[in-house]
C-alpha cells in the first residue's frame, strides 16, 4: 500500500452478507472436498445443499444488495472490458469488483452453481449413494453427470487457484491488502468511492427464497 492510501480513510467496500457467504463458500467447497474423499455422503449432500442455499442468496444479492455485491456494477461487456485492460485501469472508482476480477466471480459462482446442480442428479455405480433429484433421468444419465461432476470440481479447483494467485499477487506484489477488505469490509483507497448499502430487510427475501429453494430440493 502507497503511503497515500496509509494515510487514507477507510471506506466501507462489501457489506457483511458478502463477507459472510465468501468465507461460507470456502467452508463449504472444503466440506464438500473432504466428505467426498472419506465417503461419508449424508454430510457430503448437507454441504451441497448449504453451498446451494449460499449460491442463490447470492445471486438475489447480486440483484438486490448494495452496489459492490451487484453483476450490473461489476460485469462488464468486451468491450468495458478491454478498455479497462487497455487503458483506465487507474479510472476505475467503484468500490467492489474491477472488471476483470468481476469476470472471475462470474465463472466462480457459475461453476459452483453447476456444481451443486449437477450433483442433485447423480448417482455412484450401485445406486446407493445419489442426489435427491437423481429419480428424475436415467441411471446412465446419472453416472455421466457423476463423471461430469467430477471435472467441474477440478475446474473449480483450477479458478481457486488463479483467485488465490491474484489475491497473493495484489497483497504481496502490488502491496494493495485486499483480502483485510473481505475480513473487515474496509479498504484504505484514496481512489475508490464507498459502496452504497441497502437498507438490512433486504436481507430476508433472499433467505426465504434460499431456503425454500433448498427446502423443496431435499424433500
Ligand atoms: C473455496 C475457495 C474460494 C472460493 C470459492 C472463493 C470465491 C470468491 C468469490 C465468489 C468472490 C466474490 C465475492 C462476491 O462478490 O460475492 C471472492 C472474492 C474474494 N476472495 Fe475468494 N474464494 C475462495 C477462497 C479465497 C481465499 C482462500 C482467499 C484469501 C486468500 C480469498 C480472498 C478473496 C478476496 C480478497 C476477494 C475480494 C476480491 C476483490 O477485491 O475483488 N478467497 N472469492
Amino acid at each position: 500500500m502507497n503511503e497515500a492510501s496509509n494515510s487514507a480513510q477507510a471506506i466501507r467496500i462489501w457489506d457483511w452478507p458478502v463477507r459472510l457467504t465468501h468465507w461460507l463458500f470456502v467452508a463449504c467447497i472444503v466440506a464438500s472436498w473432504w466428505t467426498a474423499e472419506q465417503n461419508v455422503m449424508d454430510w457430503h449432500r448437507y454441504s451441497g445443499y448449504a453451498l446451494l442455499g449460499l449460491l442463490i442468496f447470492r445471486v438475489y444479492w447480486g440483484f438486490f444488495g448494495s452496489s459492490s455485491a451487484r453483476f450490473s456494477q461489476f460485469l462488464r461487456g468486451p468491450s468495458g472490458l478491454m478498455a479497462y485492460l487497455r487503458e483506465s485501469r487507474d479510472a476505475h472508482r467503484e468500490a467492489g469488483h474491477n472488471p476483470l476480477g468481476g469476470w472471475s466471480v462470474a465463472v466462480m459462482l457459475t461453476l459452483m452453481l453447476a456444481q451443486v446442480v449437477i450433483g442433485l442428479f447423480v448417482s455412484d455405480v450401485d445406486g446407493i449413494e445419489s442426489g435427491p433429484l437423481s429419480h428424475l433421468v436415467s441411471f446412465d444419465t446419472s453416472r455421466t453427470l457423476a463423471d461430469i461432476h467430477e471435472v467441474v470440481f477440478n475446474a473449480i479447483l483450477t479458478f481457486i487457484g488463479l483467485h488465490i494467485a491474484a489475491i497473493l499477487f495484489y497483497v504481496l506484489v502490488k502491496r494493495d491488502n485486499v483480502l483485510v477488505a473481505m475480513f473487515t469490509g474496509h479498504r484504505r483507497n484514496v481512489r475508490l468511492h464507498a459502496m452504497r448499502p441497502v437498507p438490512a430487510w433486504r436481507i430476508v427475501p433472499g433467505i426465504v427464497l434460499a431456503s425454500g429453494v433448498v427446502w423443496w430440493v431435499a424433500t
